[in-house]
């Protein structure tokens, strides 16, 4: 008897939605009176936003890269972890509890606290946006910021996408009034499909594309770009109201930095040419 209340438990304990309020938030937008080219002058806190030289994203020109031998592989180290997904009426973010592993970036350790969707991609490469750009944020003991970012076009399923499909329906069912963010647990969430080695990543300094736009974030873009549905993107579309549909940041200016390319093949060539040489 107690086999079967369990699973009855686990059943509706996986789609529970609350509502919280955030406090002392300021609603910035992605166009009009509260868009993007107005954060800086919304809060003192935000004058980075407008203020600042260092800003993300950023459109990647195969002409600013450079490749740079002295980067190491972005091997990611997650483990299966429960996170809760929120609706936090700007964007849908999944939130890890402790132990969702990490990412050694120049030897330091950065851990993985929670990745964000935005729709369409914030960063473009040669000018080109693709529909959408996952971001998983990365904090180190001493408060630095690494971004991994995957960009994703229109095609066949992405298989992390498909295990939220349920509370990603329910966030669309269920809102939470004015200024509160919907959550739902998802339970223990399967990390094998973002650990895949990446071959090829671009590699810059730059800021959180939200307010207060923190500066001196370590991005890192992979390659390859993924796969998704049009019904998975309209799932991350449909529980956000008509002005955050297009959650993304417009490019900011590139200024002086430059923008390094880890590519193994490139890698391999080079070590084959000093073997035979
Ligand atoms: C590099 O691309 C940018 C556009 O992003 C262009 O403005 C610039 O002239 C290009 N520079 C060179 C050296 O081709
Ligand atoms: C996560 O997995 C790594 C190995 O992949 C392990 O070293 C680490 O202790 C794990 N972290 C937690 C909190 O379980
Ligand atoms: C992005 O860079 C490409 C060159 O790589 C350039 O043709 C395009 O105009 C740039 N777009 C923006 C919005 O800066
Ligand atoms: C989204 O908004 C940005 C900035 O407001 C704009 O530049 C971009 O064209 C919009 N994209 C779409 C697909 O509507």
């Amino acid at each position: 008897m107690s086999h079967f209340k369990a699973i009855f438990l686990l059943g509706i304990a996986s789609l529970v939605l609350a509502c919280a309020r955030a406090i002392g938030f300021i609603r910035y937008g992605y166009s009009g009176a509260n868009g993007p080219d107005k954060w800086g002058s919304l809060s003192s806190d935000f004058s980075l936003c407008s203020q600042g030289k260092k800003q993300s994203p950023i459109n990647i020109s195969k002409n600013i890269t450079s490749y740079d031998p002295d980067l190491k592989p972005a091997d990611r180290n997650y483990n299966k972890t429960r996170a809760t997904i929120i609706n936090n009426g700007l964007n849908i973010e999944l939130i890890y509890d402790k132990g969702a592993g990490n990412v050694t970036v120049d030897g330091k350790n950065y851990t993985l606290e929670r990745m964000v969707w935005h729709l369409p991609s914030e960063h473009t490469l040669d000018g080109e946006s693709f529909p959408m750009e996952l971001q998983l944020i990365h904090k180190s003991a001493d408060n630095n910021i690494t971004v991994i970012a995957i960009l994703y076009q229109y095609g066949s399923n992405d298989a992390f996408l498909l295990q939220l499909q349920d509370e990603l329906q329910q966030l669309q069912q269920d809102s939470c009034s004015g200024d509160e963010e919907a959550r739902i647990p998802v339970g223990l969430v399967q990390m094998r499909t973002l650990v895949r080695h990446t071959r090829k990543y671009f590699r810059y300094v730059g800021s959180l594309t939200t307010p207060p736009c923190t500066e001196d974030v370590i991005w890192i873009i992979l390659g390859k770009v993924r796969k998704m549905t049009d019904e998975q993107a309209n799932l991350l579309k449909a529980p956000l109201s008509a002005e955050y549909k297009n959650n993304s940041r417009p490019t900011q200016p590139i200024n002086s930095r430059t923008v390094r390319l880890y590519d193994e093949m490139h890698q391999n060539k080079n070590s084959d040419s000093k073997k035979s040489s």
